[in-house]
């Protein structure tokens, strides 16, 4: 709800306010970002300036020196010398500029922009407050877009150049917030390739901490989303703030702390590389910002970002849709396959529960290897002799759906497009463009190539019946130079453009097609993305381990429906770290679950095993895709738990997880969150079963025969037999669940029991809970 009364601007959600004032001069005050605060004379809350700080610069005589003050935004030049939203070349050639309080206007929904995505409701309301210099004519726009159903507010700002010269825009934060905070620290995702989305938790000095990709993309490197908090914050208490971008290319989010205890936050597009030309009559968009505040905690803000990303971001069509069990083969095959191949992968994914099957990389053109055939997407006739659609039809045929990757915004040198079009690709004339896994990037500044895009990916989706698109994107940008663009510094932004009309226009074209991005895994986790794309490829690790960081840090922002996350071959491909089947299985379903293995290699009783994960995550799904989910602040290292409760708090699941096995290790409790205290609940591990290979040649101990451990029997008794472990069940209130189930212990060299927990090294346990039904 927006509202205005005597100068001062409401802005409330569910549990949150969001109040600023207009001051005297024009310039526009920050007077809380919190708590939900009742209308009162908020005077409590301005802030005084009664004794003069000595060098300060007064805005004008007798006035207030704006650097010691919260404001919406700021203005170059003027006295406040703290980091600058907006830097611009004036008409006079000064950088100097000051915009102000002119009107503003309270609108029904949101509003959308036709060059960008936006988040969607109907609910929503827009404030938007217009601003002009006093100088020249040049106007301004901040645009406030409140969702109270999820406790989030979204930013942005225009900029309209109605002066009759050309304007430079050197930088342009889509938002700006002033806090009071005495003890700030911020938590951001950083990484790269197979280690995205870890955690880092700073506390912050007087100064500036920045964090910005300048990869192109949104980057694995570092992530858009933030969280802002003092440092006593925990997963469950304490005031947390979280930011994040719709923004799918290079961005910046930066938080300076002064001496004096004020922090400010600015997150938008990277000014690295950037010069916007703005002529006489034209407009500036920054893409939309998203705030949330909680006093819940770290699970409270993503909680809210969980809510507004599943209402608001994704596409109509996939709202709280959930999301098919899929088979892709690229960690089976990579590019080694043909029809029979994939045929007989489909079978047996089928025949274990999958409901789509998805062709990798290598389906066309040239494309035997990563250094040819990017560009060409005709269907390669030695691989595919029946072509896509033939393949299509065979897969629709089993019952299964199918799905296709592409990586649209590439070309190798080695293709027909780039020798019939080397123009399309980003170079600088005369140098020599550098590549990264051996292509180059296309100009997606370039209309004709946007064009030949959406043709190309149009053309396959109208062939046959293709229910998926994996949507990759391969490397970092280089070379970037278009021959499409007034000025360099508009190519970067200007690629993203680009890539937003394809994605908006195939979006459009094809609202029933779910589109999965991927960028070498996790490197475009973005809300850009997911505005068009529903899912995203979190990362090529698929290692458990490796994804209970990743998996974890992306849930900070993002909710699990958009994590694809799949089961994989161990030893692993990148870790060489060797896992049980059910680990990998416990991981992916706190996610979109997939598998991504030689399934025939799989023996009789791990293809019983993978049927059954399959039927149970088909039972639990819409839990595990859309249920709140929460983190759980670590009591020991070598431990992660996981939960998700149903939106009626009738079910939950809580997944633990063990890195490395401590000997005689400590006691376990796993305490519930989000039930209600009142109601009984069952709660049980989800069925498991050990391979007896864990043994090793401790088996002569329980055996009545002596038999080798690495011997023909034993190799042939694996694939029958697997043992039972871990088997508990309780039947106890939610209050006794949130104080804690004290678990069975775990194995410490006792040898084997079903009711011990037999984890070992990696080892992790599902317990499902389900309320009881009261007579
Ligand atoms: C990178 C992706 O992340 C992988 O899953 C796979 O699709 C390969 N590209 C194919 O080249």
């Amino acid at each position: 709800m927006i509202e205005v009364r005597q100068k001062v601007f409401r802005i409330s959600t569910k549990s949150t306010s969001y109040l600023f004032r207009i001051l005297p001069t024009g310039h526009l005050e920050n007077l809380h970002y919190g708590r939900l605060l009742a209308w009162q004379d908020f005077q409590g809350l301005y802030m005084k300036q009664n004794a003069g700080v000595g060098s300060s610069v007064l805005y004008e005589e007798g006035g207030y020196t704006l650097d010691l003050l919260p404001l919406e935004y700021s203005f170059n030049g003027k006295g406040d010398f703290r980091e600058m939203p907006l830097e611009i070349k004036m008409p006079d050639g000064s950088y100097v500029c000051d915009f102000q309080y002119e009107s503003h206007e309270i609108l029904e929904g949101t509003l959308p922009m036709e060059e960008m995505p936006t988040a969607k409701g109907e609910e929503a309301e827009t404030l938007v407050v217009h601003l002009s210099d006093r100088l020249f004519l040049l106007k301004m726009m901040l645009i406030y877009t409140v969702f109270p159903d999820c406790d989030v507010i979204t930013r942005r700002a225009v900029i309209e150049n109605r002066s009759d010269q050309p304007v430079e825009i050197l930088k342009f934060m889509s938002m700006q917030l002033d806090l009071l905070m005495d003890h700030p620290e911020v938590l951001t995702l950083s990484g790269g390739w197979i280690r995205e989305a870890k955690k880092e938790r700073h506390r912050l000095p007087v100064g500036s901490f920045l964090q910005e990709s300048r990869t192109g993309g949104s980057s694995n490197r570092h992530n858009p989303g933030l969280l802002l908090m003092e440092k006593n914050a925990t997963e469950d208490f304490g005031k947390v703030y979280g930011f994040n971008l719709l923004y799918s290319g290079n961005h910046r989010s930066v938080v300076e702390k002064t001496s004096h205890g004020l922090v400010r936050v600015h997150q938008g597009v990277s000014p690295h590389n950037f010069c916007w030309m703005l002529e006489s009559g034209e407009t500036f968009r920054t893409p939309e910002a998203v705030m949330t505040v909680s006093m819940e905690g770290m699970n409270g803000v993503s909680h809210h970002f969980h809510d507004f990303i599943n209402r608001h971001i994704i596409s109509r069509e996939f709202q709280y849709k959930e999301r098919p069990v899929l088979m892709n083969n690229w960690e089976a095959t990579f590019f080694d396959f043909n029809e029979r191949k994939i045929l007989s992968l489909a079978r047996e994914a089928k025949k274990l529960g999958v409901e789509l099957f998805v062709l990798d990389d290598g389906w066309f053109g040239e494309r035997n290897s990563d250094k040819a055939g990017l560009g060409d997407y005709w269907e390669n006739r030695k691989k595919l002799p029946s072509g896509i659609k033939g393949l299509a039809e065979k897969i629709n045929a089993m019952g299964l759906r199918f799905g296709l990757w592409f990586e649209p915004e590439m070309v190798n040198e080695d293709s027909d497009l780039y020798r019939n079009h080397p123009e399309y690709a980003l170079r600088v004339p005369g140098r020599t463009p550098s590549k990264g896994r051996n292509q180059l990037v296309l100009d997606l500044n370039r209309k004709e190539v946007q064009d030949y895009i959406i043709k190309e990916v149009s053309h396959l989706l109208e062939s046959c019946d293709i229910s998926y698109v994996k949507w990759d994107m391969n490397r970092h940008m280089s070379d970037v130079y278009s021959g499409a663009v007034n000025h360099q510094g508009m190519a970067f932004h200007g690629y993203i453009l680009g890539l937003y009309r394809v994605m908006k226009t195939l979006t459009e074209r094809f609202p029933k097609v779910l589109f999965e991005s991927c960028s070498s895994g996790g490197n475009r986790f973005d809300l850009g993305m997911l505005s068009y794309m529903p899912q995203v490829w979190a990362s090529d690790n698929t290692d458990p381990i490796s994804r209970l960081t990743i998996q974890e840090g992306l849930s900070y922002f993002y909710p699990l429906s958009t994590m694809e996350a799949h089961v994989s071959e161990s030893p692993h491909q990148q870790t060489l770290r060797k896992t049980p089947l059910e680990t990998r299985f416990h991981v992916a379903s706190f996610g979109v679950l997939g598998y991504e293995l030689e399934l025939t290699h799989l023996n009789l009783k791990e293809k019983e095993e993978v049927k059954k994960q399959i039927a149970w995550y088909k039972k639990y799904r819409s839990l595990m895709q859309f249920g709140r989910f929460y983190r759980f602040d670590r009591v020991r290292e070598n431990r992660v738990n996981f939960q998700v409760v149903s939106e009626d708090r009738k079910q939950t699941v809580q997944g633990f997880f063990q890195k490395m096995q401590e000997p005689s290790p400590p006691f376990d409790v796993m305490p519930f969150k989000g039930l209600t205290n009142e109601n009984t609940y069952v709660v049980r591990t989800r069925e498991a079963s050990m391979d007896i290979e864990a043994f090793g040649s401790l088996l002569k101990h329980v055996m009545p025969i002596k038999l080798s451990p690495g011997g023909l029997i034993l190799r042939n008794a694996r694939k029958f037999y697997r043992l039972p472990h871990n088997v508990e069940e309780y039947t106890v209130k939610g209050d006794l669940l949130s104080e804690g189930l004290r678990l069975h212990q775990q194995f410490m060299g006792t040898g084997y029991q079903k009711d011990t927990r037999m984890l070992g090294d990696f080892g992790s346990q599902l317990m499902v809970g389900e309320m009881k039904e009261e007579r």
